[in-house]
């Protein structure tokens, strides 16, 4: 059969470390051995324990490099790929200017195709292997990054934009076209292969309460559906949502009234939340996306990854890279990024808390951690292979590697997510096999 073995050095995490201790959370193995089946973890353990029961099995072996479960992006847009770093404005303007323009591309299925191709290859070279993806309001455009995702076989959510006003003619439905059109896609996609869809309308103000409304009906016919919009994210937009929505008590009320704040929800940002919406999120298991390159690209603000976090009302909580408002597709960058979000609010956010939001804690954060997330056995097995020396500058940096201790591998860890990138991803691993390499 498909049984093969990789040995080498590995990390992962087996509980929370915002609430549990290093100790109690950190799985460091030097010398690792990970038994892969059908694309499946068979078995993992150090390398003493388990290799005279695998003995004549093939093995591929990586010195010097740290492999880590897949970097999950919670929040990402597809089409915004080729109008990253767009100058000089803020959410709603920024909207208007280079986003809408943008989309209206994607009626085009050839062009759609093309782009996620880019952007698949793109996510790939940076280690992320599970992203929860935006496409625009046509839904040609999540066929076209569907079937391009289906061909390489990678864990991915995606779904329809839903929009009805506030937009420009050509990225509009309606009510009814946009629940008939998410509800065909997700006959069609959702538990195809590894492909899971999203019910996704933009944010509040681009959708009447009749188009909310009928996006908690497909909720309510497909209950393991994502839902997956933007919330809180920008002080004007909050503003505006207030105006449109005078009768919700917050933004998430608008959202909440709607039936769409549940388990399987997803709301990117929350930058500008109050206690009472994070109380809310805790009590409804739903997630946020915390996604520092864009609240900083667009001056959105500092997300309250603390608050977030707290011991009293725990949230879980994902990062996304946010392109086309976010810089990098790199999880290493928008770790490193997340660090000086959390540093700005005179908190810190260790190596380890960093890496385990963009492993477990995405997997958590998108119900997927039944899956995804760790080397469990029985897990699927899409990992990546670091190299914490991969440039000159990080080889002297991180020269002590691979760590004899805990604390030691937290500093190499650490200097790694602030200087890595695509160039410190050495291979990558979907399904348990080879889908990338430097
Ligand atoms: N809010 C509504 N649409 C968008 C978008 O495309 N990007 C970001 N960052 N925020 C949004
Ligand atoms: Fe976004």
């Amino acid at each position: 059969s498909s049984l093969h073995a990789i040995r080498g050095t590995f990390l992962d995490f087996i509980n929370d470390p915002f609430y549990a201790s290093d100790a109690d959370s950190v799985r460091y193995i030097s010398d690792g051995l990970l038994v892969v089946e059908n694309g499946a973890i068979a078995d993992f353990g150090t390398y003493d324990d388990l290799h005279n029961r695998y003995a004549n099995l093939p093995t591929e072996t990586y010195f010097n490099k740290l492999i880590t479960p897949g970097f999950i992006d919670t929040h990402i847009h597809y089409p915004q790929y080729e109008m990253v770093a767009a100058y000089g404005e803020q959410l709603l303007e920024w909207l208007n200017k280079y986003t809408f323009p943008t989309e209206g591309k994607f009626h085009d299925y050839a062009y759609a195709q093309k782009i996620a191709a880019l952007f698949l290859d793109e996510l790939l070279k940076n280690g992320t292997t599970t992203a929860l993806v935006f496409a625009t309001v046509h839904p040609q455009s999540v066929d076209a990054f569907f079937e391009v995702a289906s061909r390489l076989n990678l864990r991915m959510i995606c779904g329809k934009v839903l929009m009805n006003r506030y937009a420009p003619d050509f990225l509009t439905d309606t009510p009814q076209r946009a629940y008939e059109e998410s509800k065909k896609l997700i006959q069609k996609w959702h538990n195809n292969g590894r492909l899971l869809y999203a019910v996704t309308p933009r944010f509040a103000i681009t959708s009447t309460d009749e188009q909310l409304r009928l996006a908690g009906q497909l909720l309510q016919e497909f209950p393991d559906v994502y839902l997956h919009t933007h919330l809180s994210e920008n002080l004007q937009e909050v503003e505006w949502v207030a105006e449109l929505f005078p009768n919700s008590k917050s933004y998430l009320d608008v959202y909440d009234r709607a039936g769409l704040v549940g388990k399987t929800s997803v709301f990117a940002h929350g930058v500008q939340l109050t206690d009472e919406e994070f109380q809310r999120l805790s009590h409804a298991k739903a997630a946020i996306s915390f996604c520092p390159t864009s609240n900083l690209f667009l001056g959105s603000g500092l997300f309250k990854l603390h608050t977030a976090k707290s011991a009293t009302m725990p949230i879980k909580v994902g990062l996304g890279t946010d392109i086309g408002a976010g810089t990098s597709f790199s999880m290493l960058q928008t770790m490193s990024e997340a660090y000086k979000v959390v540093q700005l609010q005179n908190q810190s956010l260790s190596a380890f808390k960093a890496l385990f939001l963009a492993t477990l804690g995405g997997a958590i954060a998108l119900s997927l951690d039944d899956k995804l997330g760790n080397f469990d056995p029985g897990k699927e097995a899409d990992f990546v292979v670091l190299d914490p020396q991969a440039t000159p500058l990080m080889a002297v940096r991180n020269q002590g590697f691979p760590a004899k201790s805990r604390e030691e591998l937290s500093d190499q860890v650490f200097g790694t997510l602030m200087l890595g990138d695509d160039r410190a991803i050495h291979a990558v691993y979907v399904a348990g096999t080879l889908a990338h390499q430097k």
